[in-house]
């Protein structure tokens, strides 16, 4: 099942590291497109709402050291991005 249109446009994938684990996800598109991207039918048929309101793509990334808790939906993937922990809600296998 694919959905291309709902990615931002992009034109190479980027390396991020989720649970310590590398993997190549759309630059220019949020984090929860890039889990979708990543695992399509369960975000796609996951609780979300994707406009920053219910809270359930929560991810924690790490800070120099902190972890620093971010919004999926409203947070844009950057190269080398070490998301350290996930709502519960997110399934990626
Ligand atoms: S999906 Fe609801 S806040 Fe991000």
């Amino acid at each position: 099942m694919k959905f291309p249109d709902i990615f931002e446009p992009y034109e190479k994938l980027i390396a991020i590291e989720i649970l310590g684990k590398e993997h190549n996800v759309p630059e220019n598109n949020s984090l929860l497109r890039c889990f979708q991207f990543l695992s399509m039918e369960n975000i796609s048929y996951g609780e979300f709402c994707w406009n920053g309101e219910c809270l359930n793509c929560q991810v924690w990334l790490d800070n120099n050291g902190k972890e620093k808790g971010v919004i999926a939906c409203r947070t844009t993937v950057q190269p080398g991005m070490k998301i350290i922990r996930l709502a519960e809600g997110i399934e990626l296998e």
